[in-house]
């Protein structure tokens, strides 16, 4: 027997029985997006390696854990690890920031090569939003409440906490990194590989994220950013602070906050579970207004989030959400009757267009088919039979009622069907 093959590791398959839940996601978030008037966009799943070092060749996606792959001309191509850096490409590239402000969304798969555990895959999908053109903070505040809106409608609101941090603008990063630097060389000594790594490539910023318990103090002690943040930044960051407030959103001022992707600045913020363990990072965004510039853009300021799609959808299932996508309506036929059986389908079809019909193909007995009907989960089952054939008639029986089995005319059915399902809807 030839050897079975596998999918890669980190990289999992969406079956039949998930996607109802991934429907039901994405239908909460896309009916939300709406509502803001947020647009989608899609953009390609692979990109020039060279956009993503705009990001920062001392971000942690970037250095280690891109899928980067010449192709067959040559050219060194990277399967995208983020969706800012392609969402903000193909917006310069096709003109949609030149004088104009832009809400954009998308939804679809990023590849980080990472150690796969419980919410950390290698393939996984985000749905990100990056709204382009404007200074903040109300924008910042839209896109907080937003956030916090859809964790109210999907009822996960008293599972998350919202932490926030300004870093600043640019030049006050900069001040703050070099504050870093003197800090941390003094206690060069105490850093572990990873932190030494990032001291030297003059990123300490990331060490403020480090998991290593033994770091905690150091951290602790170090520099704080908001001593670095002028009165500017400060009184924008409050302004966040204060509208949270007023629509009564709980938040964390987090001032270790800094975020994996070196293209942030003032606000940087995350929402966070304590459900899901290590991997409780559900959404995690910012404001970005230097990137549009460095991929070749006009200065234009930006802010946007992403938030993992799995991650959510592990913390619905541990509430206890079960959804099931079950036909309305099983229809079973004699083999002589199958292609009458069919065409009924078919006219059912396309005039109760909401309603799940799944017809019986196959060989079966009545009995067999029966027994399919029942297992199916649907809630009647419409039966052709010998009889029913003969006389132009078919029968329609509740599985999980008690109630009388009806026979009609078959140029009856929809008629029937319709007045069924929409009292029952
Ligand atoms: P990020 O923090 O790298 O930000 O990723 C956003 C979210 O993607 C995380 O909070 C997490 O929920 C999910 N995520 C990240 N890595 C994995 C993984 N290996 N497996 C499963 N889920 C994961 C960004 O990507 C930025 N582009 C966000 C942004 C948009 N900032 C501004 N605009």
């Amino acid at each position: 027997m030839a050897t079975k093959l596998t999918a890669i590791r980190g990289m999992n398959d969406i079956l039949p029985d998930d996607i109802v839940y991934w429907d039901y996601l994405f239908t909460h978030f896309r009916r939300l997006a709406d509502s803001y008037c947020y647009r989608e966009i899609r953009t390609p799943l692979v990109e020039s390696t060279q956009l993503f070092y705009r990001l920062g060749e001392a971000t942690d996606i970037v250095e280690k854990e891109t899928y980067t792959f010449d192709d067959r001309n040559g050219d060194s191509l990277t399967l995208r690890p983020e969706g800012t850096a392609g969402t903000i490409r193909a917006g310069i590239e096709n003109g949609l920031f030149y004088n104009q402000i832009q809400r954009l969304w998308y939804m679809g798969p990023i590849f980080r090569h990472e150690r796969p555990q419980k919410g950390r895959y290698r393939q996984f999908y985000q749905i990100g939003m990056e709204a382009v053109g404007m200074s903040g903070p109300d924008i910042d505040t839209e896109l907080l409440y937003l956030t916090w809106q859809l964790w109210q409608n999907l009822g996960l609101a008293d599972s998350v906490r919202l932490e926030i941090n300004s870093l600043g603008s640019f030049a006050e990063r900069e001040q703050y990194t070099q504050r870093l630097i003197e800090y941390f060389t003094e206690h060069k000594a105490a850093l572990d590989e990873d932190s030494v790594r990032r001291l030297e490539k003059k990123n300490p910023l990331r060490i403020l994220d480090s998991k290593n318990p033994a770091l905690n103090e150091l951290i602790a002690n170090a520099p704080s950013i908001s001593e670095s943040l002028s009165d500017e930044s400060s009184a924008q960051f409050e302004q966040i602070c204060t509208a949270l407030e007023a629509a009564k959103i709980p938040y964390i001022i987090n001032p270790r906050l800094v975020r994996g992707i070196d293209y942030y600045c003032h606000l940087v913020f995350e929402w966070i579970t304590n459900d899901l363990g290590a991997q409780g990072t559900l959404c995690a965004g910012g404001r970005y207004d230097a990137l549009v510039s460095q991929i070749g853009g006009a200065d234009t300021p930006a802010v946007g989030f992403a938030m993992g799609m799995e991650r959510i959808l592990l913390l619905l299932e541990a509430q206890g959400l079960k959804l099931e996508a079950l036909p309305d309506v099983y229809f079973i036929s004699d083999v002589e009757a199958r292609s009458q059986a069919l065409l009924l389908s078919q006219s059912v079809r396309r005039n109760c267009p909401n309603l799940k019909l799944l017809t019986h193909c196959g060989a079966g007995s009545f009995k067999s088919q029966m027994k399919k009907a029942d297992k199916s989960g649907a809630q009647y089952v419409l039966i052709l039979g010998e009889d029913e054939l003969a006389q132009n008639t078919i029968t329609l029986k509740p599985l999980r009622q008690k109630a009388m089995p009806q026979t009609v005319a078959q140029d009856e059915l929809v008629k029937l069907l319709t007045s069924i399902f929409t009292k029952e809807q």
